[in-house]
């Protein structure tokens, strides 16, 4: 699936390799997305309840220090960036906004983000993907005064784009039952909104200069640990994952569509729903021994974060989950390993489009 996609990405990061001696000094990343890949930009919302920056998260990062992201060590950006020799680009809002560091790369990720404005409400404080799109756009006006117009220009359109978002649009919106939109919409009004509003959100990144964005398409959401507890017996939500599959089907056609219409613009979706799947479906193929609960003892009726008084397993690495929604260190440079594989492995049997 989605192989025309892997090779615009393939071709995107051989080109940006090409140019330079070295990729390190060349390659500039900007990362938007959630929890999934925030590393932490929350920390600087005084009144947001989406924070991670207290024990036990971090207690595997460098330092065993809580950082703000949202597992105990890093995140699938961070093993991206290291395998790529270049810095895991820092928080938007841990820099100056005149910060010389901003033309090497900004994360703008905020935990309970999502594509939508409302989702992730009633964490009160969150960087909304319109957010985080607007924070980029005070990054390039700040590049446009250290380097000039020109060269502002040519480095937004070589930059790589790496957007992951829609998770909670799903687990902190439609799925909330006592949220206005899963009562308000079905979920093809819902789905039809959601691209709709990142198709915009898209559209609004290349009018900024953006022409190599990979969308990070969703993993199996029925299967995390705070949507099994909602089953009889801990199982995944069928329905949840069918919904999941219809996002990614629906994005890539959108990214097609973009592709066409977008002068210049590289849009690919890269799909690791299988990968997820596959991990949590047989964890002891992959070295791990569980993947129906989390490493973390989580309260799922009091959110699912790991808060400093939760009992933690004694093995972080047996665990595919940290905490009822992320995966765990050991989970994640797996996931991280075959999706570098597959954004730098030119795909030579293009297949088709196909809804699973
Ligand atoms: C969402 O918020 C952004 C920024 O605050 C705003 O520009 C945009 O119009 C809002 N979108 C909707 C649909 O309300
Ligand atoms: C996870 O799976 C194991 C083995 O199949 C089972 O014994 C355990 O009860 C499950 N745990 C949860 C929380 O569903
Ligand atoms: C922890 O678990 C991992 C994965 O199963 C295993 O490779 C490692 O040896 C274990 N570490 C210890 C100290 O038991």
């Amino acid at each position: 699936m989605a192989k025309t996609a892997e090779i615009f990405t393939f071709l995107i990061i051989s080109a940006a390799m090409a140019a330079a001696p070295s990729l390190a000094a060349s390659l500039v990343t900007f990362v938007f997305g959630d929890s999934l890949t925030e590393v932490g930009n929350n920390n600087y919302l005084q009144l947001s309840l989406a924070k991670s920056n207290y024990p036990f998260y971090g207690v595997d990062y460098i330092g065993g220090k809580p950082t703000g992201r949202f597992t105990n060590g890093r995140t699938i950006g961070d093993i991206i960036s290291s395998k790529l020799g270049i810095p895991s680009p820092p928080p938007y809002l841990s820099l100056a906004p005149n910060d010389d560091a901003l033309v090497q790369g900004v994360n703008y990720a905020s935990g309970g983000a999502g594509i939508l404005n409302d989702t992730g409400l009633y964490f009160i404080q969150r960087l909304t993907f319109d957010d985080q799109i607007n924070n980029f756009k005070k990054t390039k006006e700040s590049i446009e005064a250290k380097i000039g117009e020109e060269a502002a220009n040519k480095l937004c359109n070589q930059a790589v784009y790496f957007i992951g978002l829609g998770s909670n649009d799903y687990v902190n919106n439609f799925l909330q039952p006592f949220l206005a939109d899963g009562q308000q919409y079905t979920h093809d009004e819902f789905l039809g909104l959601l691209i709709s509003t990142l198709g915009g959100q898209l559209t609004r990144l290349h009018q900024l200069g953006a022409r190599k964005m990979i969308f990070h398409g969703l993993g199996p959401l029925g299967c995390i640990p705070s949507q099994r507890v909602k089953s009889s017996r801990g199982q995944c939500l069928k329905q949840v994952n069918l919904w999941v599959q219809q996002f990614n089907y629906n994005v890539q056609k959108l990214i097609a569509t973009l592709n066409k219409h977008l002068p210049s613009a590289e849009i690919s979706f890269a799909d690791t729903y299988q990968a997820v799947f596959d991990l949590i479906d047989n964890p002891t193929a992959f070295g791990f021994k569980v993947s129906n609960t989390s490493c973390c003892n989580v309260d799922t009726q009091l959110g699912g974060l790991c808060i400093p008084n939760s009992k933690v397993c004694n093995n972080h690495s047996e665990y595919v989950f940290w905490d009822a929604f992320h995966p765990s260190d050991a989970a994640n440079e797996v996931l991280a390993e075959k999706l570098f594989a597959k954004i730098f492995s030119p795909a030579p049997s293009a297949a088709p489009l196909a809804f699973p």
